[in-house]
């Protein structure tokens, strides 16, 4: 991100303002990766879902690799599935765009615009996943459908206190809740990278593929969104104004969790997205 207004307070500098640069360049590669990796996905959604969905309506699910994707005869069901996969296309495609500071201030209208678009999106599929979870199940143990819904359940927290604050034109805090809005909605990506990251580097330490239960699945189910956003948190006490050091630790800490990003993003987006292409 191009405005990182950060304020290193400068009396421990190594060299003057090193921090601020290196927090700048880290926040700036994992936009990148961040906004690479949504693409894929965003091209994987827009390919596996969309022309079965066009020619057959919910009947296109059937067969497919979702196993909560369709039941004959329940038709809330499938709607709520068929609508969970095509909104993706833009709550994936549209979030990383709401983030760029270039497009907000130079394209207002269309920054409004796809800002409602996407809360409506996020909004929709949170309730639509939260129904598919607890009525047909999902892939995992019970941990993992009650990670899920706290997601669910941040989403819809998120976008309420994100469009409250934009409609009383409190925009510094409408901007922080939606970059919370930003990093639950994208919690699903988080988790794909962060699991196909975890099989490139272990080759699946603590997880049972039959039952896709484990402890790193535990982990990963709080992390997908936990993490994203207590990083995020970080950068907000960053732009508030730290020592050198610290914004050293957080710049550091950042870009090696944005290389494991980009182990993720390489991995699911050759292992899982492509060959369903
Ligand atoms: C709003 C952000 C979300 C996005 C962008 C999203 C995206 C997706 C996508 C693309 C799929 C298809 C799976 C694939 O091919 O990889 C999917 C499936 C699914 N999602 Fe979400 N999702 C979101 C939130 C949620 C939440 C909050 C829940 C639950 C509380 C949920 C529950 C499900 C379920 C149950 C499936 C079907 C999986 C199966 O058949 O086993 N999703 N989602």
């Amino acid at each position: 991100m191009t405005d990182f207004p950060l304020h290193a307070s400068g009396d421990l500098p190594m060299t003057p303002r090193s921090g601020a640069k290196a927090a700048r360049y880290a926040v700036a590669l994992w936009y990148v990766l961040a906004l690479v990796g949504h693409l894929a996905f965003l091209a994987y959604i827009l390919a596996v879902f969309y022309p079965p969905i066009a020619a057959h309506g919910t009947a296109a699910l059937e067969g497919m690799h979702l196993p909560a994707g369709f039941r004959e005869g329940d038709i809330l069901g499938n709607l709520a599935a068929t609508g969970h996969v095509l909104l993706a296309a833009i709550v994936i495609g549209g979030g990383p765009l709401q983030l760029l500071p270039a497009l907000r201030n130079r394209l207002p209208r269309f920054h409004r615009a796809l800002g409602r678009t996407y809360v409506m999106a996020a909004v929709i599929s949170a309730i639509g996943g939260l129904y598919m979870v607890w009525t047909r199940g999902t892939l995992g143990g019970v941990i993992s459908h009650l990670t899920i819904s706290g997601d669910g359940v941040l989403i819809l927290v998120f976008a309420a206190l994100a469009t409250y604050h934009a409609v009383g034109r409190r925009f510094a805090a409408h901007r922080r809740w939606a970059m919370r809005l930003f990093m639950a909605a994208s919690a699903v990506w988080f988790f794909r990278v962060g699991l196909m990251g975890w099989m490139a580097l272990t080759g699946g330490v603590g997880i049972d593929f039959e039952s896709f239960t484990g402890p790193f699945l535990y982990v990963l189910g709080f992390a997908q969104y936990l993490l994203p956003l207590a990083m995020l948190e970080w950068y907000f006490r960053t732009q508030r104004g730290v020592s050198e050091g610290e914004l050293l630790v957080f710049s550091g800490t950042l870009t090696v969790l944005s290389l494991y990003m980009a182990v993720g993003i390489f991995a699911a987006t050759a292992g899982m997205w492509l060959p369903r292409m």
